[in-house]
């Protein structure tokens, strides 16, 4: 179906940060395929762990227990500090969970038209209930009507939240602690940690959608964790399996006592082969440091944006956490994803004028440095363009 608007190149094979398409040609990949492949391409761990998995056993189901999917959400109960999994293939579903649970929630609170605060800007999916709770209106186009519940308001404006504070059929508010599909916006420090508040007080379940912050992109596991906030419930696919379809909602507390015996389900989530390969992935994020190499080479691309950037009217901010880095045009920029192609670079243009990079967690310095030579290049002849 003509869904996508695709650029045209079709790649073969890669290694590492590095791609080749099929006439051989190589690029450097600064986007990770939208923040999956944080080990780069071709990872020696994960190749392994998938080629080991397959001699041994693909699917079973989920009505028997599976081993791998105990082990995985025993390490992500313990590095997010939740206490219960449910495991799907997608970032869409991984929210759907999330939204059910509470739903649910309020039944046991006995409220029945439950609502659920969400912010302008944000992206949680393309299934009918997450892209009711996104908030981009393109994206919603023509697939009225949308699923009832959700109460939008300005991100990063606690007040907007707190006037809810009344309604009664309030039972969560599900954010991203930083957005981005809505370009890379990073909400002020109090901001996380105000919303816990609220939400605590209120009752309410705070949601965080970490699939594209979380696995260490940021810099840490999850998006939250550097403003020391806990959520209810927490959402993670894209990184998890560096691109084997996985997706998982973590929840603790009441939260994590919301989906009983055949309340939700998923015929692939959580099998032994998607499971291994995230286990591979978490693996090596913890033996290599990566988490640390993300935060420094994050600080490096931005410094070195902000150096060879400088004075250029036509750049707004540059901005970003670990290896989510966005640099706002005061313009719309949509054609710098081809033109950054050209000069064999994989990078992207978000909310309109947001160009968008999210290599991989392994990033080495000479990488950045091409990335922030060729990137440079392209906004200044772009600027030179535009005046
Ligand atoms: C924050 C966030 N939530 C949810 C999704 C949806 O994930 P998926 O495309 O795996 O369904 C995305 C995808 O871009 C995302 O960035």
């Amino acid at each position: 179906m003509a869904n996508y608007t695709r650029l045209p190149v079709s790649f073969r094979h890669g290694k590492g940060c590095w791609l080749w398409d099929d006439a051989g040609e190589k690029y450097l990949d600064a986007l990770s395929g939208i923040a999956v492949c944080g080990l780069g391409h071709a990872h020696p761990a994960v190749s392994h762990a998938i080629k080991e998995q397959a001699d041994l056993l693909l699917h079973t189901s989920n009505v028997y227990n599976i081993e791998l999917q105990e082990q995985l959400a025993r390490r992500l109960n313990a590095l997010c500090a939740t206490e219960s999994v449910f495991f799907c293939n997608s970032g869409a579903e991984a929210n759907e969970a999330a939204i059910k649970i509470a739903r649910r929630y309020g039944h046991s609170r006995d409220i029945s038209h439950a609502k659920i605060i969400v912010m302008d800007g944000a992206f949680h999916g393309r299934t009918l209930a997450t892209l009711s709770a996104t908030g981009n209106s393109k994206a919603k186009e023509g697939f009225a009507p949308l699923v009832e519940g959700f109460a939008q308001v300005p991100y990063n404006d606690i007040d907007a939240v707190a006037t809810y504070s009344d309604d009664p059929n309030v039972v969560a508010v599900m954010v991203e602690p930083i957005q981005g599909e809505g370009g890379i916006c990073i909400p002020d420090e109090n901001y996380l940690p105000e919303l816990r508040k609220l939400c605590s007080d209120n009752k309410w379940l705070l949601i965080t959608d970490e699939i594209q912050s979380g696995i260490g992109r940021s810099g840490r596991w999850l998006g939250a964790q550097h403003s020391g906030v806990k959520a209810d419930v927490i959402t993670l696919a894209k990184g998890l399996a560096n691109g084997v379809p996985i997706g998982a909602c973590l929840a603790h507390g009441v939260a994590a006592k919301m989906l009983g015996p055949g309340s939700h389900g998923s015929t692939f989530g959580g099998n032994p082969l998607a499971c291994r390969a995230a286990l591979a992935v978490i693996n090596t994020i913890e033996q290599d440091d990566l988490m640390r190499n993300a935060a420094v080479m994050g600080e490096y691309l931005k410094k070195g944006f902000e150096t060879r950037l400088a004075g250029l009217v036509i750049v707004k901010e540059i901005r970003g956490q670990g290896l989510l880095i966005g640099i706002e045009l005061n313009t719309p920029c949509a054609e710098l994803a081809k033109k950054a192609l050209d000069k064999h670079m994989l990078i992207n243009v978000t909310a309109e004028r947001v160009i968008r990079l999210l290599p991989p967690l392994i990033l080495q310095q000479s990488e950045a440095d091409l990335i922030i030579e060729t990137v440079s290049d392209l906004i200044t002849d772009f600027a030179g363009q535009n005046t």
